[in-house]
């Protein structure tokens, strides 16, 4: 038996001004995405922006249902949207933040398990690193270099 240890860089920032200006930028978008999530039900709106290797930026924010699992988070519609309207464009970036009705969201929100494998399956196409910033309603703002770092042992293609 051997024992692996799997560990990866998580950059922790003590708000959004300690940014550097392009992350910023991403997440003030990001931010600016999230106040027109449809979030009647859970009340928890959740806003994304997709930085692209062309400049473009694309957004997204969580689309709920009355049959709930027919709703989308917000990272799945940017990503996708990127997808379709930038095919073969590289994704460099996303920056996700979340605000609540019912209390003030003040630690970073990752991304879910299904956003997860959804956001993987395009860093492993385009072979480069997607990068993810991540912010609550306030306070502290986290960086990780890679979603592969917060997903690992992933699912992919190659078992298929
Ligand atoms: N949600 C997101 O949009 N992204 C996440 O990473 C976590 C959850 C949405 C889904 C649902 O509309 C609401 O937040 C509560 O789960």
């Amino acid at each position: 038996m051997k024992k692996r240890n799997v560990a990866f860089e998580l950059l922790v920032f003590e708000s959004l001004e300690e940014l550097n200006r392009q992350d910023r930028d991403l997440m003030l978008l990001a931010i600016d995405a999230r106040k027109d999530a449809y979030a009647p039900y859970s009340n928890f709106r959740v806003g994304a922006a997709v930085l692209l290797d062309n400049n473009e930026v694309v957004i997204g924010n969580n689309q709920e249902n009355a049959s709930y699992p027919s709703g989308l988070c917000a990272e799945r519609v940017a990503v996708f949207q990127a997808g379709a309207k930038y095919p073969g464009i590289i994704i460099k970036s996303i920056a996700i933040t979340a605000r609540s009705k019912n209390h003030l969201v003040d630690k970073p929100v990752a991304p879910c398990g299904n956003c997860r494998q959804s956001i993987s399956e395009y860093e492993i196409r385009q072979k480069s690193p997607i990068e993810l910033i991540l912010m609550g309603e306030s306070g502290q703002v986290m960086k990780c270099h890679s979603l592969a770092d917060i997903l690992p042992l992933a699912f992919n293609n190659t078992y298929l």
